[in-house]
């Protein structure tokens, strides 16, 4: 006998409580709780000990399951495939997050269009038109016979769609609007999200259908229901879109089949999204005269390098406290930076506000762009212009070290193939055979950076 159980779901994450209660005691958030009813079996006369009951569970020996090399599918995009660890694996879901307008659905239609050329592929809208899918299929020129569409909301009914049609492939735009009808609660409510990805993800590994789900980020940046999402998917993936830029950025943030933190570029032009296969290129396109404040560096991004120029701006604080303000890269360590600037070099930019931008609105993940920071702050502060050929890499450490940093002969030889002619890098970093074309100044210390610079003139 089943019986039903009401339990009360916080919608940020996804924790359940017995009773309602107006703050969630997992995350702390006020007003997050929403009834939810639970299907319990109870106990039934002929259980075990443990109270378990039916066919009696089995275990294997590891060794003996046999695996079959993941045969991927393409997604027909290099970008893509590479941020996927190959392409799509059978069976999978992956969640692709992303603010609204980000590019989230151009994206996934010429996938699917590329998809359905070679194997069966089925495109779920919940949010748009079937109209209107194909008034944008069309004005993208996309290939459009053998791709399947559907306008559905109910997870039962596209479940009905992918028994009968048996798609490769299948796109869920988006997880938001999908419902389950047995469950009582509103689309888009975190139980619906939940419960709608449990039955697809069900769905994924029983047909090995590869299931690719849209999901919006909400206003605080997180997905809708994020955490109950996380552990189900396989894969994660983020497309950013920064202000002002036509460029999007596809970085992996969880992958059960891949490396995490590859990043792809891409650009939204007029005929849709179009792969950026050069990005060092597209961020390094510098005005003639050189300003200071701006220094290159080549950062490490998953399975390539990614040279991006860095711009610092110091100026004399008006306020009572100075500011420090970063976008693409990580306040805190810009605040550790000023400090063993200080200690070890005996500059202090205390009555100072600093801001630091990535150009191109790339996010920076990685500590190797540490030293690049201190020197384009230092460039600002000192209203210096450094050598436009010069580049610079490397990890700081609050006693004032320069750490190295993994793959740094990758680095040098990625700069000097864009014209870098000078670098300045963790000595640990050089080896004996130097990259051609370019002349290292290889560093341990900041007081020695600082010096090396000194000695450019
Ligand atoms: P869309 O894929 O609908 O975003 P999402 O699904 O992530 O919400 O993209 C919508 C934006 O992209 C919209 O602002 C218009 C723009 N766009 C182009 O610039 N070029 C195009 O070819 C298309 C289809 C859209
Ligand atoms: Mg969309």
């Amino acid at each position: 006998m089943a019986r039903a159980k009401v339990a009360y779901v916080c919608g940020d994450c996804g924790v359940e409580h017995p009773k309602w209660q107006g703050q969630c005691s997992a995350c702390g958030k006020w007003n997050t709780l929403r009834e939810f009813t639970l299907q319990r079996a109870t106990a039934s006369p002929g259980a075990s000990a443990t109270g378990y009951s039916g066919t009696p569970p089995t275990v294997a020996r590891l060794a003996e399951i046999e695996t079959a090399a993941l045969e991927r599918m393409s997604t027909g995009m290099d970008e893509l495939d590479r941020v996927l660890g190959g392409g799509f694996v059978p069976g999978s879901v992956v969640l692709i997050g992303g603010d609204p307008g980000a590019g989230k659905s151009t994206l996934l239609l010429q996938v699917a269009a590329a998809i359905a050329r070679r194997a069966p592929m089925l495109y779920v809208s919940g949010e748009e038109s079937l109209q209107q899918i194909a008034d944008r299929a069309r004005r993208l020129a996309l290939p459009l016979d053998n791709l399947l569409v559907a306008a559905e909301t109910r997870v039962e009914a596209v479940a009905e769609l992918a028994q009968q049609h048996r798609p490769s492939v299948m796109v869920i735009d988006s997880i938001q609007v999908m419902h389950v009808e047995s469950t009582g609660s509103v689309p888009g409510s975190v139980t619906q999200v939940r419960e709608s990805a449990a039955l697809l993800t069900r769905l994924a590994k029983q047909t090995l259908t590869t299931v690719i789900l849209v999901g919006h980020v909400t206003k605080e940046g997180n997905l809708a229901g994020p955490k109950v999402l996380e552990h189900m998917i396989d894969c994660f993936v983020m497309l950013d879109s920064p202000a002002g830029t036509r460029f999007r950025t596809l970085r992996s943030q969880k992958n059960r089949f891949g490396a995490v933190n590859e990043l792809g570029v891409f650009a939204m032009t007029e005929t849709g999204m179009k792969e950026v296969a050069n990005p060092s290129a597209i961020f390094l396109q510098r005005p003639k005269e050189m300003s200071p404040g701006s220094v290159v560096t080549v950062t490490w991004e998953g399975t390539r390098p990614l040279l991006v120029e860095l711009q610092a701006l110091v100026d004399e604080s008006r306020s009572g406290y100075s500011r420090r303000i970063a976008v693409g890269l990580d306040p805190q360590r810009i605040g550790m930076h000023l400090a063993a600037l200080h200690r070890h070099c005996g500059l202090s930019l205390t009555d100072q506000d600093v801001f630091a931008n990535v150009v191109g609105g790339v996010r920076i993940s990685e500590t190797g762009a540490d030293l690049a920071t201190v020197l384009a702050v230092l460039s600002s502060f000192q209203n210096r212009v450094l050598p436009r050929n010069l580049v610079c890499f490397g990890e700081l450490g609050l006693t004032g070290e320069v750490r190295a940093v993994p793959n740094g002969q990758e680095r040098l030889r990625e700069a000097q193939k864009h014209g870098f002619e000078q670098a300045i890098a963790p000595r640990a970093n050089l080896t004996k055979t130097p990259v051609p074309g370019i002349e290292v100044k290889g560093v341990t210390s900041l007081a020695q950076t600082l010096e090396a610079i000194e000695a450019l003139g």
